[in-house]
């Protein structure tokens, strides 16, 4: 898999490409390579943004900076590249949306900043608009990052212990649901022990014990 990840601040990666899941991610031939917005606009001193149509505050990405950053990786033709704009109004990123990507040869992730990209880089450039969640960050970059972990995490061997993605949190295994709570040592915690049946050997019993506290816990609170 490679991530190309288009951005204004290429700096905020660093930190996410040093982490070890994202480092062995990289190690057994995965890419994700953050990409200068500014380094190929066709506009002086560097220029990405502009004032809005129609007026009102901030600045907005434009779509002719983003098309030329494009062409400049991609060539004219992207072919059936995914080019998944971040933005607040987006498609709501899910562990199935996750699992869909993680099944692409190649991803572009484009972060905005300021108000946003212009309509037409949505409608026009990207395949998929995506939002992590019903709130505005300063720029799409953390999700990018959020979007690039739970990507990367689904493909073989980037965990290192293959079983962990399977059997998680919103997963087919879990029928959708969140994950079964876990306990470690110590088994007794000011009074607050372990439950009983993780200590049972029983393999069969702590499975159905685990999924019914997964199903419960995707019913919500009652
Ligand atoms: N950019 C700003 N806020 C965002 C969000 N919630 N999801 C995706 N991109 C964003």
């Amino acid at each position: 898999m490679r991530i190309d990840i288009f951005t204004l601040f290429p700096g905020w990666f660093e930190w996410f490409l040093e982490q070890r899941h994202v480092r062995n991610a990289l190690t057994i031939g995965h890419v994700v390579d953050p990409v200068d917005l500014r380094a190929t606009t066709p506009l002086k001193a560097g220029q990405v943004d502009d004032t809005p149509y129609g007026g009102g505050a901030g600045m907005v990405i434009r779509v002719d900076v983003v098309e030329a950053a494009l062409a400049a990786r991609y060539g004219a033709d992207r072919g059936e590249r995914r080019v998944i704009a971040l933005a607040p109004g987006g498609r709501r990123f899910d562990d199935a949306l996750a699992a869909e990507l993680a099944g692409e040869p190649e991803l572009t992730l484009l972060s905005g900043r300021y108000e946003g990209f212009d309509e037409r880089v949505h409608e026009q450039l990207a395949t998929d608009v995506v939002s992590i969640g019903p709130y505005v960050l300063a720029g799409g970059e953390l999700a990018a990052m959020v979007v690039a972990d739970a990507v990367l995490r689904k493909l073989p061997g980037a965990l290192g212990h293959e079983e962990s993605a399977v059997e998680e949190s919103f997963s087919e295994a879990l029928e959708g649901a969140p994950e079964y709570p876990h306990y470690t040592r110590p088994y007794d915690w000011h009074g607050h022990t372990v439950p009983e049946i993780l200590l049972s050997g029983d393999h069969a019993k702590v499975r159905e014990w685990r999924l019914e506290r997964s199903r419960e816990r995707g019913r919500g609170p009652t």
